[in-house]
């Protein structure tokens, strides 16, 4: 089965599609990341659209054979990722790859064009949505900072990533839309599993 999780910046994507690939013994793709990696080999001199980019166990980010997974997380990656993703050629390069990690394979893969572009055929979609406001009381926890550069960090990465021409930020006809405004991390992986199960129950019939 092919779990597809899509949503805005911080809305808890990585979070919930990292813990529904443990509990399932799934494989996880964390494609921000691999377009944050792309962003990286850029700033590095590397050509985004031919950068060298592996998704190894654990959703581990491997740039022209350096583990730079720790390096992903800083908000000037956080823009740099979302200007490189409108760039066609940087799309193109990304989604084989993605496509090719997924080929035969029980995954949950999160991001922005996954149920409409990537696994068009996934089992599941999910399209995790949340108040700008709240994802952004959430990034800060997480990473400190002042509150309104983050909201406004948030808000201008929205607007680009659903603006864009090429696959922008949408939930695809058939995903069920989860609004975790108002919901625990545990309480959006309960319901998340309760999807899953469902799922699987129709798709053994
Ligand atoms: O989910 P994230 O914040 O790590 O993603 C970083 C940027 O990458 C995001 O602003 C838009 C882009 N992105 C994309 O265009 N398509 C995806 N499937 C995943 C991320």
């Amino acid at each position: 089965m092919k779990i597809a999780i899509d949503g805005p910046a911080a809305a808890g994507k990585t979070t919930l599609a990292r813990r529904l690939a443990e509990e399932l013994g799934y494989l996880f793709v964390p494609t921000g990341a691999m377009y944050r990696a792309a962003a990286l080999a850029k700033k590095r001199g590397i050509p985004p659209d031919r950068a060298r980019i592996e998704v190894r166990e654990g959703g581990r980010i491997i740039l022209e054979g350096e583990d730079v997974t720790d390096l992903l997380s800083s908000p000037d990656l956080d823009e740099l990722s979302s200007q490189v993703a409108v760039d066609g050629r940087v799309r193109r390069h990304l989604v084989a790859l993605q496509r090719q990690i997924a080929r035969g394979r029980d995954v949950v893969m999160e991001g922005r064009d996954i149920g409409t572009v990537v696994l068009p055929d996934a089992e599941l979609k999910l399209f995790l949505w949340a108040d700008p406001e709240e994802r952004a009381r959430r990034r800060l926890a997480e990473r400190g900072g002042d509150y309104e550069e983050i909201l406004a960090a948030i808000r201008r990465r929205d607007e680009r990533d659903s603006t864009r021409e090429d696959s922008p930020l949408r939930p695809a006809p058939d995903a069920v839309i989860l609004d975790t405004t108002k919901l625990s991390p545990d309480q959006v992986l309960a319901e998340a599993l309760r999807l899953v199960e469902e799922r699987l129950a129709k798709l053994d019939r």
